[in-house]
């Protein structure tokens, strides 16, 4: 078969990137030159469209996702998402602040499992606040239920009762259905790892935290390969610091996981490396809808400098080549030439420790891709022999 026809025949794989705020345009940047990458490897045609989110989208059209850019994200094959947010939008009113782009597209897509996962890079170890023998080779997975919780619970609203003084009210509601399917996801995802699930809530003091553990524990009784313990949410942070590596699989609520993800991931050296993906349900079908986007903020004190870390976009995307593109090989490869990367000396601020040069986001792109020529050519040549 000559080049053209298969060039002709190559997959098409849609790709709605939603770059977003601050940091955001920056990352996604640094990161489509790795799907290009990837586009040739794999002999994928990936077909990018932009879309606006956050305080992008509300200085363009006045709200912070529009109609038409939900739709587009509807038909996706997958997203890229970079991150939202800024000073210039923190007084506006919680319905219309850039936080609901994403809270939208998590809530209108049932984007329900967060896959957080905390990987503490043994090259990178002494970025980390920890004692590097404490985080060395840690692999947590945080799976993170993403469209229930506090963060979409009614009624909800800051109100000012008859004697003058003002009351806030949020809810914290889950269904059980919301509570099973995301376990589930939890448990799925143990049997590839090592069959430990740590179920996350605060069932000592709230009600939606009774009917968290109970169902974590009628779906654990599907899944008598894989051992399920329980934790509350204040231990957990506490146990995190103390021994992270008794965690693998970590699945808890919305408000949790936010926090715990952070958390998870300074104790990795820093918010700059961590990837996530949000899926919905699968459904045979059609493909699974899903998101791909870095867990760290918006740092709209360094946008635009070409200093912001790319590996947790970058990291994101090789999510997407593992659950969108059903390539765990690429996946896998993506992450050897970030580790390269790593054992190089490359360091971006963030993982920077004293003395050490810092790169810029670019210099780091750059020498990731020269890693996958590098190793792909490797690969290549054993192949052959
Ligand atoms: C995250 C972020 C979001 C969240 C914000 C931007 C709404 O912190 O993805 O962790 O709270 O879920
Ligand atoms: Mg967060």
């Amino acid at each position: 078969m000559d080049a053209v026809s298969n060039k002709d025949k190559a997959r098409h794989f849609s790709l709605l990137v939603l770059p977003g705020d601050g940091i955001g345009p920056d990352i996604v940047g640094e990161t489509l030159r790795i799907v290009d990458w990837f586009g040739d490897y794999l002999g994928i045609q990936f077909d990018i469209e932009h879309g606006l989110v956050g305080g992008a989208s509300i200085e363009q059209c006045g709200e912070p996702i529009s109609d038409a850019v939900v739709e587009k994200a509807l038909q996706a094959d997958a997203i890229l998402f970079g991150a939202v947010g800024g000073p210039q939008w923190d007084d506006l009113p919680r319905a219309i602040r850039p936080e609901m782009g994403i809270l939208r597209l998590r809530q209108d897509l049932d984007l329900y499992a967060n896959l957080r996962p905390a990987i503490c890079f043994p090259e990178i170890v002494g970025a980390s606040s920890l004692r590097p023998e404490l985080v060395d080779s840690v692999d947590i997975l945080i799976v993170r239920e993403s469209t229930s919780g506090v963060y979409f619970g009614e009624p909800r609203g800051i109100e000012t009762r008859a004697d003058g003084v003002r009351r806030a009210i949020d809810t914290q509601t889950s269904t059980e259905t919301e509570i099973a399917r995301v376990c589930r996801s939890a448990f799925e995802i143990a049997r590839r790892r090592s069959h430990k699930v740590c179920s996350v809530d605060k069932a000592n003091v709230m009600e939606t935290g009774v009917l968290w553990r109970t169902v974590a524990n009628e779906i654990g009784l599907e899944y008598p390969d894989v051992s399920l313990s329980h934790m509350y949410a204040d231990n957990c942070a506490m146990q995190l610091l103390r021994e992270p590596k008794q965690f693998d699989v970590i699945v808890t609520d919305n408000l949790f996981g936010d926090i715990l993800s952070d958390e998870a991931a300074a104790l990795c050296g820093s918010l700059g490396l961590l990837p996530s993906a949000t899926l919905e349900m699968q459904d045979p079908t059609r493909p699974q809808r899903a998101l791909y986007e870095p867990i760290h903020g918006s740092a709209p004190d360094i946008k635009n400098m070409d200093a912001a870390n790319p590996l947790a976009s970058i990291l994101s995307f090789g999510m997407c080549l593992n659950y969108s593109l059903n390539s765990s090989a690429a996946s896998e490869l993506l992450n050897q030439a970030v580790r390269h990367t790593l054992a190089q000396g490359l360091r971006t601020a963030d993982i920077a420790t004293d003395g050490e040069e810092v790169v810029s986001g670019a210099a780091m792109t750059n020498a990731i891709i020269a890693g996958l020529d590098e190793i792909s050519a490797d690969e290549q040549r054993t192949a052959l022999s």
